[in-house]
């Protein structure tokens, strides 16, 4: 096979080691405000290191649905905060920085969705959970990349189902339940930047390496025959921990990279491209987590109605999980 040509992948960018005083004052608001910090595994490292829970879209709305923190902490992206939100109504949600919004959930807006339901009367929304609450409040199931086929599978064979807002994850569906769905042509502008050229040129390099790829990656019909496994964030943390073999090539955003390598100082971990990283999840930092437990800043809210609706389907999700 003939060696395709790339920039160089700088493997470990190096990073300051955070303030350690910072550390201190943030862990000692944890206790003083009863608050839990919850992560996603594309959050900065000084973020991750100051987290009680880092983890994937599913895992940080169940332990935002069963804490009993008076104060949330999301360190992710505002449909996450959202989320949260919409499972706790009486505690105190913040995120370190409103502004870190997620380019696909903004891809499909709750008038979108009507206009689509309406063209086909009687189907079963299905939303991913980059979606905001207005969307979810128009949508019947809430879905995670962990347990998307899950959810398909728990929808009468017979019934229409509308897929939103995706279309990669979409197709994926597709292909594993052999459902066809009417699929909204959305897409993560960073899981786009990943693409089957690195991955065989990385293969190339590393014959030994597993490719493990997120199910939002742009080369979903072209990289999936490549793929060793199609997996949510905490998927993949799980089976680099989890596998006797020793080298990777992570098809996600590379914050995720931070934990691996945490986690398995032993293994290599090559990201499938340097430049999937997502500019919403970098807005948070440690500074802006001190800042939000100082002043209980900025506070993330939905609308009661908007929340009682979104809740079904987000409950519809949590009970299959
Ligand atoms: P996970 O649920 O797999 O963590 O994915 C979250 C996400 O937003 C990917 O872009």
């Amino acid at each position: 096979m003939e060696m395709l040509s790339r920039p160089p992948i700088v493997y470990d960018p190096p990073q300051a080691p955070p303030d350690p005083d910072l550390v201190e004052r943030v862990l000692q608001l944890k206790v003083e405000r009863n608050a839990i910090v919850l992560a996603h595994n594309y959050q900065v490292g000084e973020v991750q290191d100051v987290a009680d829970v880092i983890g994937d879209s599913l895992g940080l709305a169940q332990a935002a649905a069963r804490t009993d923190a008076d104060v949330i902490l999301f360190c992710g992206v505002r449909f996450m905060a959202e989320t949260a939100a919409i499972l706790n109504p009486t505690k105190t949600v913040l995120m370190p920085d409103l502004k870190a919004g997620c380019s696909l959930a903004d891809m499909i807006t709750a008038d979108e969705l009507r206009a689509w339901k309406a063209l086909h009367p009687g189907a079963v929304v299905v939303s991913y959970i980059n979606t905001t609450a207005d969307v979810k409040a128009e949508s019947d199931y809430i879905c995670t990349s962990t347990n998307a086929l899950k959810v398909i599978g728990a929808i009468p064979r017979e019934r229409e189902i509308l897929f939103l807002p995706d279309k990669y994850l979409g197709t994926y569906l597709q292909q594993k339940s052999g459902r066809s769905m009417h699929v909204w042509p959305g897409y993560c502008p960073t899981h786009v930047s990943i693409r089957s050229e690195e991955i065989e040129a990385l293969k190339f390099e590393h014959p030994a390496a597993r490719f493990l790829m997120h199910p939002e990656c742009g080369c979903m019909t072209s990289c999936m025959g490549l793929a060793d496994a199609v997996l949510s964030t905490e998927g993949m943390v799980r089976y680099v921990r989890d596998s006797p073999e020793t080298e990777f090539i992570i098809g996600t955003e590379t914050g995720i990279l931070h934990k691996m390598r945490k986690e398995n100082p032993g293994k290599m971990l090559y990201p499938a491209a340097a430049e999937a990283v997502c500019p919403h999840m970098k807005v948070n930092s440690l500074e802006k987590v001190l800042w939000s437990l100082e002043d209980l800043q900025p506070r993330v809210t939905v609308d009661p109605e908007t929340a009682r609706r979104a809740r079904k389907a987000i409950d519809r999700m949590l009970e299959l999980a």
